[in-house]
């Protein structure tokens, strides 16, 4: 690892604090000039480093930068291999080349914007500057329910929110969460099937979180339905903070997910329990959102007491024209 990234490590590291130059210096065994010299590579990549005086260095409220180094300063020890970009087409494309490739359970792509950013049902997932975009290869042992995984990584991120940013989001089934009544966080489950087994060899959970993301960055047509957790910014914790709470959030109910646990969570922090729903179905119809089951799917009800148990597609709580009246 370079001066220059170990010392995102440590300052990370300090963040609300400062280290001195002699303090850097002896635990990276540089001199102070080599310190100097990183500090204003830092300085160069945009990540602002205030000169303390009298005390050392820290990075200023407010600004990250968000790379490996500084991601490794969140997660325990030692770190999962990660990739990290300024920009990609999509994490979950690359999360994908790499599990291809043999990446372990556990590893983690995030980019601080994606250029082809892809959501549920070949929708595209708008991605600018401002938000935090991560994918996690898991490899399930024997068969994976994506929609469990799915409602696990749901209720891992509000876990990591709730913990880090003391905002509580809700969960519109199966993979939208919400905070004052807009979606700020989407999340896309992919897996890949060996061609001789037949069996899952991998999954890919893409979580989408618009963090610090200005709402004239999304756009105009998106702007009534979304919003960011800290629109008007700055965040109280960097990016790397975040990701790798979500991540350790995600392993941890990953791990259990048998015991299925979560689910009662998922129940409480649900949006659509008990209210009157529009399924996305050809053609679309009206239903009571009665219960989140087992397995986390989705049971409604239509006006003639019939029940049906949804596990993928799409509801919609706003009246949608055209729906058949519940029947
Ligand atoms: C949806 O709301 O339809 C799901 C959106 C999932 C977006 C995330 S962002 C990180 C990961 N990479 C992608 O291309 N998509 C997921």
């Amino acid at each position: 690892m370079s001066t220059k990234g170990q010392l995102v490590r440590l300052l990370e590291e300090a963040r609300g604090g400062t280290m001195s130059g002699a303090e850097a210096a002896a635990a990276l065994g540089v001199s102070r000039a080599a310190v100097w010299k990183a500090v204003e590579a830092l300085r160069a990549e945009g990540l602002e480093v205030e000169s303390v005086a009298g005390s050392g260095y820290r990075i200023a409220p407010g600004s990250e930068l968000l790379c490996e180094e500084a991601l490794c300063a969140y997660l325990p020890q030692p770190a999962p291999p990660l990739r990290c970009f300024a920009e990609v087409d999509s994490t979950n494309r690359e999360a994908k080349r790499w599990a291809v490739e043999g990446a372990p359970h556990g590893s983690m792509v995030v980019a601080q914007r994606q250029t082809a950013g892809r959501g549920r049902l070949g929708r595209s997932f708008s991605s600018p500057p401002g938000g935090l975009y991560l994918s996690v290869v898991l490899r399930p042992e024997g068969e994976g329910n994506p929609v469990l995984v799915t409602a696990a990584a749901a209720v891992a991120v509000c876990r990591a929110v709730s913990r880090l940013c003391g905002v509580e989001l809700g969960i519109k089934w199966v993979n939208d969460l919400f905070c004052d009544g807009r979606k700020c966080c989407g999340i896309l489950t992919e897996g890949g099937t060996g061609l001789e087994t037949g069996e899952i060899e991998y999954m890919v959970v893409g979580i989408g979180v618009n963090y610090a993301t200005p709402p004239a960055a999304f756009p105009p047509e998106l702007r009534p339905l979304v919003t960011s957790l800290y629109p008007e910014g700055p965040p109280p914790h960097p990016r790397a903070a975040l990701a790798a709470a979500i991540h350790g959030e995600l392993l941890g109910l990953f791990a259990g997910l048998s015991g299925k646990g979560f689910l009662e969570e998922y129940r409480r922090r649900s949006i659509v329990l008990g209210r009157e729903v529009t399924v996305m179905a050809q053609p679309p119809y009206q239903a009571l959102a009665v219960e989140i089951d087992e397995q986390a799917h989705l049971v409604v009800r239509r006006g003639n007491g019939t029940e049906e148990a949804l596990s993928f597609g799409e509801i919609s709580i706003r009246p949608v024209a055209g729906a058949g009246s519940p029947g």
